[in-house]
């Protein structure tokens, strides 16, 4: 098959829609330009990171079917790029059964992957992969219920949420009412069903990047990682594992990332315990754990997703050697003034990516750091060296710097 590229901005052009702008919608963005792709960029606020690079912006309720419909009429990309999970995903559907554009990697794994109920019975009971003991419940009866049965301590999370929202460890059963409040509180679309979720004292997790492309099916060194509060802080690559958790790994990720189907990059969130795996999740786009690949890999996961969706093969992949991650994170409210950047990029082998976030309101990450080293501890020194000589003032109301 001879893949045919246009020029962006004339009729000729390849257009993608990114439903999702931020920092690694921004990678992809990048990635797509390189190869004369027109990038429109999407998202519920303006100048979100990957808007700053696309060709095209628009702010848009995702979760709004009528919008979503409306944009892409008027847009007709070729293919829909989905970087979040907050989407109509009802609506990609319709547009893959028209025929009108192509949903990566399908509309099909969308909808399955943004609720936790979707994946985790698609993964444990249809594929029969294994995974924690779980439980889906609606009251905070149901949950006091699940609780006694799966004993503890365990997890409870909000079926539709991500980056750790409302996910909290119940250690005893003092813990469920908060443990409730707090998923009501944190899960997406006001909806009250919760995942319970037996607590796995995993020796290490990992993300199973894994690329479906035109010339079958790609699996990346095994990322390690660590998060804090369900959220990111830390990856590395490779993480060293012994063979035979290293075959369950791409297994398990071969059979979830197969069930799902179509072309990209996929993260499988991945517990290890031993030589025992357990699948936690997926997500079916770059993973912000693989970030490090920015670093590790001549083609990173952004460029390998860029390739993937265009029908590009993807012959190999040289690992540069070992390399680390650290999110850069800032806390309380206004527009991030990043100083000390100089000093971050003193180390060989060291870069950053300020995501270009217009404002912090809250707690987020605003930027990355990436290295390379001898050794993955000495590449996580240096990710984290860098990140600590990033300091960040958060500007209320900013003139001129
Ligand atoms: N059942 C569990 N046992 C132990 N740790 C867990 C469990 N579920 C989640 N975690 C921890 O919380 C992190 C975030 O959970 P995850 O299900 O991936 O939520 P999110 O969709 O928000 O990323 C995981 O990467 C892991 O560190
Ligand atoms: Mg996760």
């Amino acid at each position: 098959m001879t893949v045919t590229l246009g020029t962006p901005l004339t009729p000729t052009a390849t257009r993608a829609l990114l439903l999702g702008a931020g920092e690694l919608g921004k990678e992809v963005a990048i990635e797509l330009t390189r190869l004369g792709v027109e990038v429109i960029a999407v998202d519920r606020y303006p100048d979100a990171p990957a808007m700053q690079v696309a060709h095209r912006a628009h702010v848009i309720d995702m979760l709004d079917p009528e919008a979503l419909r409306t944009l892409l009429a008027a847009e007709r990309p070729h293919l829909v790029i989905p970087e979040i999970e907050a989407i109509a995903t009802a609506v990609l559907a319709e547009v893959e059964e028209a025929g009108l554009a192509t949903v990566i990697p399908t509309a099909r794994a969308t909808i399955l992957t943004m609720d936790r109920e979707g994946i985790r019975r698609l993964a444990a009971e249809e594929l029969g992969l294994p995974t924690s003991p779980y439980r889906f419940v609606d009251t905070r009866d149901g949950l006091a219920a699940a609780v006694a049965e799966l004993g503890t301590p365990c997890v409870v999370k909000p079926v539709m949420s991500s980056s750790g929202k409302g996910q909290s460890v119940v250690r005893s059963e003092a813990d469920v009412d908060a443990a409730w409040t707090y998923a009501v509180e944190g899960g997406r679309a006001g909806g009250t069903r919760v995942i319970v979720e037996g607590f796995v004292d995993f020796d290490y997790e990992i993300t199973q990047l894994t690329v479906r492309h035109a010339g079958g099916v790609t699996f990346l060194d095994p990322v390690g990682h660590t998060q804090v509060d369900g959220d990111y802080r830390e990856s590395w690559q490779p993480q060293p594992m012994s063979d035979a958790a290293l075959a369950e790994s791409r297994r398990i990720a071969g059979a979830v990332t197969e069930a799902l189907g179509g072309q990209g990059v996929f993260g499988v969130e991945l517990f290890v315990r031993g030589d025992e795996v357990l699948f936690s999740e997926v997500s079916p786009r770059p993973h912000d754990t693989g970030l490090v690949t920015l670093a590790s890999q001549d083609l990173s996961e952004f460029a390998l997703h860029a390739r993937a969706v265009l029908g590009l093969p993807v012959p190999g992949v040289l690992s540069l050697g070992p390399a680390a991650s650290c999110a850069v994170l800032a806390t309380g409210a206004g527009v991030p003034v990043f100083s000390g950047v100089d000093d971050a990029l003193a180390g060989t082998g060291v870069d950053v990516r300020l995501f270009g976030k217009p404002r912090v309101e809250g707690s987020r990450r605003v930027a990355v750091t990436v290295a390379r080293g001898a050794t993955v501890d000495e590449a996580r020194a240096a990710a984290r060296e860098a990140a600590a000589a990033l300091r960040i003032e958060l500007v209320e109301n900013p003139s001129a710097v």
